[in-house]
């Protein structure tokens, strides 16, 4: 088993995460010593209750637990007000009060409403987090954001709340599809691109071969996990640092739009860090071989295959009313070296332009 330290400075937030081929069938034992009362709801989704629900339940009632578990359906439509008002309500019936647990099972989606839900059902009660999918893994489940959507655009209703731990179990991978392996793969590799040179080159080593390597797999979450936990422990609230993290989303984030968020976030991410990849060439030193390098390590797991047809218009568009957001025009997220990021302010809309078309021009 792999240990985390997320520590707040000190603060009572501070907690550990626990990454091991297996953890699920230990997680009862594994919430004793934090000394909760009797009490666990289990948050989760139908698809993964199918898989795991019963394994998990087993383990906290093992332990001394009452569990109870309740269920959503799958995907982003869940992370909807509706849905947490409704499991508000079935807290309520079925008597959870101030000291009860949430325990999130899941992929990012569980994770985000689970711990909305935690930080405001009666002021604020504990969290777990139990992630899932490799995205929520190296990404969603550290951090403490919560969040859901509005039909208006997403994310915008949340809270930072933090879990009191989170435990990671590389093996519930083996049922994940292959569309959210690479989902979660790509914040991975982006990781490796603003902190990690040799995170990239295990990647590089193992292609899509990672998934059947428990031992390698293991390392990565591991390695992925501590960028994340050391970037949010240098910067909870989200202000400099933790900008880093936003490495391909820039781009990333103009594509998912234009594709009507047809195109999934991590392999608009993918597009955006090759992107990046060719301004970092122009604007930030990165040594052309390097650049080279990382782009064929992304074109590698097949992020940029049989593209759909994405209007560039649209995905500058979006680009620029980003950039009227900010004072300092439009910013990305670039590289000096391989595993060393930079933030890049009044990038010329041209280039970016010039590095999209080149990109497009790939699928
Ligand atoms: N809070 C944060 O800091 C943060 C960071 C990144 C992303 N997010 C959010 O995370 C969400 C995306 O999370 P996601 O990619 O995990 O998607 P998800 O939660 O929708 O899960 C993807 C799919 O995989 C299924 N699934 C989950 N675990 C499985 C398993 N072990 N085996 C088989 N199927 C499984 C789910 O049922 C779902 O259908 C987005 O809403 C995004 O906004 C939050
Ligand atoms: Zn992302």
């Amino acid at each position: 088993m792999r240990e985390l330290s997320l520590d707040l400075a000190g603060r009572s937030e501070s907690h550990r995460v626990l990454i091991g081929p297996g953890l699920r069938r230990d997680l009862g034992r594994l919430l004793q010593p934090l000394g909760f009362p009797s009490r666990v709801f289990v948050i989760t989704d139908r698809r993964v209750q199918r898989l795991y629900g019963k394994d998990l339940q087993e383990t906290l009632t093992g332990a001394g637990f009452q569990a109870n578990l309740l269920a959503v359906a799958p995907g982003e439509r869940s992370k909807s007000w509706p849905a947490l008002q409704r499991l508000a309500r079935e807290l309520l019936a079925q008597g959870a009060h101030r000291g009860t647990v949430l325990l999130a099972l899941g992929g990012g989606v569980v994770g985000d409403l689970t711990g909305f839900l935690a930080s405001i059902y009666m002021r604020g009660i504990p969290l777990v987090q139990v992630p899932t999918t490799l995205l929520a893994m190296v990404d969603a489940s550290i951090g403490g954001k919560t969040a859901i959507n509005l039909p208006e655009g997403k994310n915008l209703l949340g809270t930072f709340w933090q879990p009191r731990l989170a435990v990671m179990d590389p093996e519930f991978l083996n049922t994940l599809p292959l569309k959210e392996r690479l989902n979660g793969l790509a914040e991975v590799l982006k990781a490796g691109f603003i902190r990690d040179r040799e995170l990239l080159e295990r990647l590089a080593r193992e292609g899509r071969e990672l998934f059947h390597h428990p031992e390698e797999l293991l390392e990565v979450i591991h390695r992925a996990s501590g960028i994340k936990v050391a970037i949010v422990a240098a910067d909870v609230r989200e202000a400099d640092l933790r900008r880093l993290l936003n490495f391909g989303h820039t781009l990333g984030h103009g594509l998912e739009a234009a594709s009507h968020y047809r195109l999934p976030h991590g392999r608009a991410v993918a597009l955006g860090m090759l992107m990046a990849l060719r301004l970092s060439e122009q604007l930030s030193g990165l040594p052309e071989e390097e650049s080279r390098w990382g782009q064929q390590l992304l074109r590698k797991f097949g992020y940029a295959e049989h593209l759909p047809r994405l209007d560039r218009e649209a995905v500058l568009a979006a680009l620029i009313r980003d950039k009227k957001r900010l004072e300092a025009g439009l910013v990305f997220v670039l590289l000096r070296r391989l595993g060393e990021a930079v933030i890049q302010e009044d990038v010329p809309l041209a280039l970016a332009d010039e590095a999209l078309s080149e990109v497009l021009d790939l699928g």
